[in-house]
């Protein structure tokens, strides 16, 4: 596996794939990598049968994408044990971008891709002011680096797909974006690099938070309704020990609030558990 920590490099090397016909296909990641990050390179890998595959997967915490009460200094750097995942699993490249090839006049001064309102600022982007124009900004810059034909998302983290997609689409980037569904836990935990933070008798409470979902689910399929539905959810977090910081049913394609007739659904939510922050996400189908 080669690694680079400069675009140049990598660039010619890119080239020279591109050359021989090679698809590219592209993993962002912020590192301390789990089953659900290995998955995204896997899904990316099964999309494309008739042309030779190099995977390509970047490690950066992005700072632009931190507020400034969260979690940057302490967000898990784990590089070695990454490494030994991704040459393991036969990825073809690893980026690890020094803060110069993203940031050359540092985060400030640099020029923002920022999503629009009705994507951009609710939701995630409303507890995390700021967070999709760092996501969308960093986002950008690799693929302009890396230049891949396909790049793959987890469905983990639902908005950001879709603030991913609709920035391809809007600025006519020449990318396919592909998804892979939730790596979870035994217990229904969906995988993440910050539940590491979270104590042993947290951890083993987490679980309930998908449990607390599924229900949710079912009942909007069974008829219930929603505002009813999202109520009793948020109770039931809350007498589980969660902190609620949003749970609601949306549309799947925009993350709208549903109009009769809508039928593609998610529920989406974000809880605190101690000093940690989950979200996760179920989608599903109702009947009109
Ligand atoms: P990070 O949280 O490291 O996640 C990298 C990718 O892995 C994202 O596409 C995320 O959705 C996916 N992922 C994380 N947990 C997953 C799980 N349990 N199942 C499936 N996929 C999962 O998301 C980011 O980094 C950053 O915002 C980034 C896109 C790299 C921009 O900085």
């Amino acid at each position: 596996m080669q690694i680079h920590q400069h675009a140049q490099p990598l660039r010619e090397q890119v080239a020279e794939w591109k050359a021989q016909g090679d698809c590219i296909a592209f993993v962002p990641t912020m590192g301390n990598l789990h089953d659900g990050h290995l998955s995204l390179v896997e899904a990316a890998r099964r999309e494309q049968t008739d042309s030779n595959v190099r995977t390509i997967v970047s490690i950066f915490v992005n700072p632009m994408q931190f507020g400034e009460n969260e979690d940057f200094d302490t967000y898990p750097r784990t590089l070695e044990d990454d490494t030994r995942k991704l040459q393991q699993l036969g990825v073809d490249m690893l980026y690890i971008p020094n803060i110069g090839d993203i940031y050359p006049d540092g985060v400030d001064a640099a020029t923002r891709v920022v999503p629009p309102a009705a994507l951009g600022d609710i939701l995630e982007g409303e507890s995390r002011p700021g967070f999709f124009t760092g996501v969308a900004t960093v986002v950008n810059k690799l693929f302009n680096i890396v230049r891949p034909d396909i790049a793959c998302f987890g469905e983990k983290d639902f908005q950001q797909l879709l603030v991913i997609r609709r920035m391809v689409a809007d600025l006519a980037m020449p990318v396919a974006i592909i998804s892979a569904p939730i790596a979870r836990e035994a217990d229904g935990l969906a995988m993440s690099s910050r539940n590491r933070y979270l104590s042993d008798a947290e951890r083993a409470d987490a679980g309930k938070f998908n449990l607390c979902l599924q229900h949710l689910v079912s009942e909007v399929q069974q008829g219930a309704d929603s505002q009813y539905a999202v109520m009793h959810a948020s109770q039931e977090l809350e007498n589980h020990g969660f902190v609620v910081d949003y749970v609601v049913i949306r549309r799947q394609q925009d993350l709208a609030v549903p109009e009769p007739g809508d039928t593609k659904l998610v529920a989406l939510a974000a809880v605190w558990l101690g000093k940690t922050r989950l979200i996760d996400n179920m989608c599903f189908e109702i009947n009109k």
